[in-house]
C-alpha cells in the first residue's frame, strides 16, 4: 500500500517543525578534534558540554526513492576564533545531492570533494543552496546572536560518512580574523 501524503509547518521565527520524529543535539564533546584550537576546546569543555547544533528530523525509510527532510539549527558561538559548526560529512552514497534552504541567521556552507575542490557559499534567509553529488558539507553559524537555521532535503539512501572528515578535517575553515569573518586554509588538514 502506498504511503499517504502528509504536510507539516515550519513556523517562523524559531523554525521548530510541527512534526518531529527525531531530535538530535550535538554537544561540544561530540566534536573532539574538529576545532582548530584544541586547547581552548578542552578549556570550554571542562566548563560546560554545551549544545553546538540541533537537528529535527522528519523520518522516512532510508531507501532510494524516498526524501529525508529536516531542520538544522547551528547556535552562535566560537571555539577560539572558529565559529560553531556542524561535524560535516560526505554522503556514503557519494553520488547523492542535497538541497538546503536558509530560513534564519547567517553563515556559510563549507564544501569540498574527495579530489580537493573547495567551495564556501554564504547562507542567509532566502538562500537556496544546492550541494551537488560528491561534495562534503558543513554549515557554520557566523552570527553573534542568532541561530543559523536551514531546511534540508536529501535522498533516502544517501547515508552519512562522518569518518573521513573526522580523520582529515575540512580543507577550509571559517574564523573571526582581525578584519572580520575570514575563510582560511586549515593548517591542520591531514592529507592522506
Ligand atoms: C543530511 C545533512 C544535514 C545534516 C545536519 C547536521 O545529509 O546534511 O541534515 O545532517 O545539518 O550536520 P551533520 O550531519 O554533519 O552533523
Ligand atoms: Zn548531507
Amino acid at each position: 500500500m502506498a504511503d499517504f501524503p502528509f504536510s507539516f509547518t515550519i513556523p517562523l521565527p524559531g523554525a521548530v517543525p510541527s512534526r518531529i520524529d527525531n531530535h538530535i543535539r550535538r554537544t561540544l564533546s561530540s566534536m573532539k578534534g574538529q576545532f582548530l584550537d584544541h586547547e581552548t576546546y578542552q578549556a570550554m569543555l571542562a566548563e560546560d558540554d554545551r549544545v553546538i547544533y540541533e537537528v529535527y528530523e522528519i523520518q522516512r525509510p532510508a531507501v532510494e526513492g524516498e526524501l529525508l527532510m529536516g531542520i538544522s539549527i547551528v547556535h552562535p558561538g566560537k571555539v577560539g576564533n572558529e565559529f560553531f559548526m556542524t561535524k560535516g560529512h560526505f554522503h556514503t552514497v557519494l553520488d547523492t545531492a542535497e538541497v538546503y534552504y536558509c530560513l534564519q541567521g547567517e553563515g556559510f556552507m563549507v564544501m569540498e570533494t574527495p579530489e580537493g575542490e573547495t567551495c564556501v557559499q554564504p547562507l542567509a534567509p532566502g538562500n537556496v543552496l544546492y550541494v551537488p553529488p560528491r561534495w562534503a558539507h558543513r554549515s557554520v553559524c557566523t552570527s553573534r546572536q542568532a541561530d543559523l537555521v536551514t531546511f534540508f532535503v536529501y535522498p533516502g539512501n544517501a547515508g552519512h560518512d562522518y569518518g573521513t572528515i573526522e580523520r582529515l578535517g575540512f580543507r577550509k575553515l571559517v574564523v573571526e580574523g582581525e578584519n572580520g569573518i575570514e575563510i582560511i586554509d586549515n593548517p591542520r588538514y591531514a592529507h592522506e
